[in-house]
């Protein structure tokens, strides 16, 4: 995704929905950075949705356990939705839903529930996941 090249294979010729599910958090901010902006750039416009882990997630990381696991480290961890806002013209923030306000957490297994409900009530851990919809 960091690759120059794949973009160039895209036809830019209309509008694009961008989906990049479980990627941001494994590159560093610049690589972030420069990949949403060589989207915006080559597209007339568009939407682009992802998920982000909050900066105290990127600290906590060896807690998940699918990270543990899976022996990855997470980098990029995104405080402010609207930061993203001023990387390039006109790029709109619509939707940004906390990972712990999901539809579906009631679904969950009790414990998850559990551990969803009391991080959605504790500044910091409210913001560990967020799910964005940007329009560009
Ligand atoms: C948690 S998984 C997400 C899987 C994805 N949602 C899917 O449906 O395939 C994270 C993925 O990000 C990929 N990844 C991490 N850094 C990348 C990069 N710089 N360029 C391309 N893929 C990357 C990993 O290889 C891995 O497949």
């Amino acid at each position: 995704m960091t690759d120059e090249a794949w973009l160039r294979e895209v036809p830019d010729d209309r509008p694009a929905v961008v989906v990049a599910e479980g990627l941001t958090m494994y590159l560093r901010k610049e690589e972030g950075k420069r990949l949403i902006q060589r989207i915006t750039e080559r597209f007339p416009s568009g939407q682009l949705l992802f998920d982000v882990y909050g900066p105290l997630g990127i600290r906590l990381q060896k807690m998940v356990p699918a990270v543990r696991n899976a022996g990855a480290t997470l980098h990029w961890g995104l405080d402010d939705p609207h930061e993203v806002e001023t990387w390039h013209p006109g790029l709109t923030c619509l939707d940004a839903v906390r990972s712990v306000d999901m539809p579906g957490v009631e679904k969950m297994p009790a414990s998850g529930r559990m551990s969803m409900r009391v991080m959605a009530h504790l500044p910091g851990f409210r913001n560990v996941g967020r799910i964005l919809r940007y329009r560009f």
